[in-house]
C-alpha cells in the first residue's frame, strides 16, 4: 500500500491518482491540520478541475487521510513526498521541508511494533539535481539505513500542470523514475504499470534535471518572446501579436521538415550563413534602439562557450603533440556550405591552445573549408582514415554516416558533440 505526505496540487493528485490507477489504497499525511480536516470533510481547498469529485469518489475508501503520520506508514511500504521545495533568499531550493519530512518518516517507521522489511521513499517534490543521493540518501545512511539492503529509494518527477492536474497525472506523457536503488525503482514502476504510458528509468540525477530542463525551457521561451515585444515596441510599427501567429505557423512546431524538438538538443552550438549573423544583427539593431537585448546576448555567448567547453573536452583527453580527428566540417548535415562553422571555430581554439596535429573528414565540405579557411589541418579521405590516424575523435556534424560507422570507433576516445550516437 502507498501513503503520501504533503498534500498540496500535487500530493492530493498524485494520492488520488494513484487510488484511481493503482487500484491501492492510499493512505495520506499533511502536516496542516486544516487541510487534512478539509480532505475528511471530502473538500477541497482549491480550485482544480476534478479533483473534488475525485476525492468525493475515493475519499474514505481507497484513499485515506490519516490524522498522524504514524497511521499512514503503519499502512504503506511505500511512501511519495510531496513537499514543498520554495526557493530561499539566495535562489536556492530551500530543502528545509524535504529534509523534515524525510526525517519525520524515519521516525514513525522506527516506532512501528512491526518493522517493515523493506520501505521505499520516492521524492516527488521537485529538488536540484543531486538532492535525493547527497541530501536525502545521505541523511538516511547517517540514521543507519543502507539502501539497497533494508531501505529503498528513488526521484519520481511530476509533471501536472495547475488547471489540467487530475487529466496530466492520470495520462502523463511519460513516467520518469530516477533509479537510487532497483527494488526501489522496481516498486515504483509496479505502481505506474497500468498507466499504459511509457515508464524510464534513469539515474536519480538525470530525473530531476529533466524537471528543470522542462520548466525553465518554458521560462526561456515565454522571456523571448517578452523580449522581441520590447525589441519590436522599440523599433514600431511591428505587430508583436502577428509575429508570434506567424511564427507559430512555421510547420517546424508540428514536425515538418525538420523538427523543432531537433533544434531544442545540445550539440556544439549553432553555425551556418544565418543564425549567427541573423541574432548578432537582431541584437545590434535592439542596440540602436536603445534596448540591450539580453537574451539575444546570452544565446550568442552561449554559442561561444558551448564551443570552448568541447575543446576543454578534447584537451582533457589528448596532450598536445597527439592528433585530433574531427568528423564533419559543414555547418550542418547534407549540406557543403562551410560558412561559420562550428567545426572552424573549433579547430581554430585548438590551434591556439597548440594542437597542430588535426585530421579532418566531412563527405562534402573538405574542399570548400580548405578554400574558405585555409587552416594548417590535414584532411583524411574517409571515416576509416581518421580514425585510424587520430588519438581522439571529435563528431562536429551530424552526418548519418558517422552514425552508421559507429563500429569503427570502438576502443577509441570519442566526444560526440552532438549527442547522437
Ligand atoms: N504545483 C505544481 O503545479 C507542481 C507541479 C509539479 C511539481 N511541483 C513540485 O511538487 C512539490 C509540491 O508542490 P505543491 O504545489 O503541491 O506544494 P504545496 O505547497 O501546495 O503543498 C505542499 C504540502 O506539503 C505539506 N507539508 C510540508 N511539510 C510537511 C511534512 N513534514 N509532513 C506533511 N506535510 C507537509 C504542506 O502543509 C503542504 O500542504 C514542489 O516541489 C513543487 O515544486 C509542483
Amino acid at each position: 500500500m502507498i501513503a503520501v505526505m504533503g498534500l498540496g496540487f500535487v500530493g492530493l493528485t498524485t494520492g488520488l491518482g494513484l487510488a484511481h490507477r493503482s487500484g491501492q489504497q492510499v493512505f495520506a499525511y499533511d502536516a496542516d491540520e486544516r487541510k487534512r480536516e478539509l480532505y475528511k470533510g471530502k473538500r477541497i481547498s482549491f480550485h482544480e478541475p476534478h479533483l473534488q469529485e475525485q476525492l468525493e469518489r475515493y475519499g474514505g475508501d481507497r484513499f485515506i487521510v490519516c490524522d498522524t503520520l504514524a497511521e499512514a506508514v503503519a499502512q504503506a511500504d511505500t511512501i511519495f513526498i510531496c513537499v514543498g521545495t520554495p526557493s530561499s533568499l539566495s535562489g536556492e531550493t530551500d530543502l528545509g521541508d524535504l529534509q523534515r519530512a524525510v526525517s519525520a518518516y524515519l521516525d514513525a517507521l522506527e516506532q512501528l511494533s512491526q518493522p517493515k522489511p523493506y520501505p521505499v521513499i520516492v521524492i516527488k517534490s521537485t529538488v536540484p539535481a543531486s538532492t535525493t543521493t547527497d541530501v536525502v540518501q545521505l541523511l538516511l545512511e547517517n540514521r543507519g539505513y543502507r539502501i539497497g539492503v533494508n531501505i529503498g529509494l528513488a526521484h519520481n518527477p511530476e509533471f501536472l500542470r495547475e488547471g489540467s492536474a487530475w487529466n496530466d497525472f492520470v495520462q502523463p506523457d511519460r513516467i520518469i523514475i530516477g533509479e537510487v536503488d532497483p527494488i526501489g525503482a522496481q516498486r515504483v514502476r509496479e505502481l505506474y504499470a497500468n498507466f499504459g504510458v511509457p515508464i524510464h528509468c534513469v539515474s536519480a540525477h538525470t530525473a530531476e534535471f529533466v524537471k528543470y530542463a522542462s520548466n525553465s525551457l518554458l521560462a526561456t521561451m515565454i522571456s523571448f518572446a517578452n523580449e522581441l515585444s520590447m525589441i519590436a515596441a522599440r523599433v514600431g510599427h511591428i505587430d508583436i501579436t502577428q509575429v508570434f501567429h506567424l511564427l507559430h505557423e512555421d510547420k517546424r512546431w508540428q514536425g515538418h521538415p525538420a523538427k523543432m524538438t531537433d533544434y531544442v538538443f545540445p550539440g556544439c552550438g549553432f553555425g551556418g550563413y544565418c543564425l549567427p549573423k541573423d541574432t548578432l544583427s537582431l541584437y545590434a539593431h535592439a542596440g540602436h534602439y536603445g534596448h540591450e537585448a539580453v537574451m539575444l546576448k546570452a544565446v550568442l555567448q552561449v554559442n561561444e562557450d558551448i564551443k570552448r567547453h568541447i575543446v576543454e573536452q578534447i584537451a582533457a583527453s589528448v596532450q598536445p603533440e597527439g592528433t585530433i580527428g574531427i568528423l564533419g566540417l559543414s555547418f550542418k548535415p547534407e549540406s557543403d556550405d562551410v560558412r561559420g562553422a562550428v567545426s572552424r571555430d573549433i579547430i581554430r581554439l585548438l590551434l591556439d591552445r597548440g594542437y597542430s596535429r588535426i585530421v579532418a573528414y566531412d563527405p562534402m565540405a573538405m574542399e570548400n573549408f580548405h578554400n574558405a579557411y585555409e587552416l594548417p589541418i590535414m584532411y583524411a579521405d574517409s571515416v576509416e582514415e581518421v580514425v585510424n590516424r587520430s588519438e581522439v575523435l571529435t563528431i562536429v556534424t551530424a552526418w548519418r554516416d558517422f552514425k552508421d560507422k559507429q563500429n569503427l570507433y570502438q576502443g577509441k576516445k570519442i566526444i560526440d558533440g552532438r549527442h547522437y550516437l
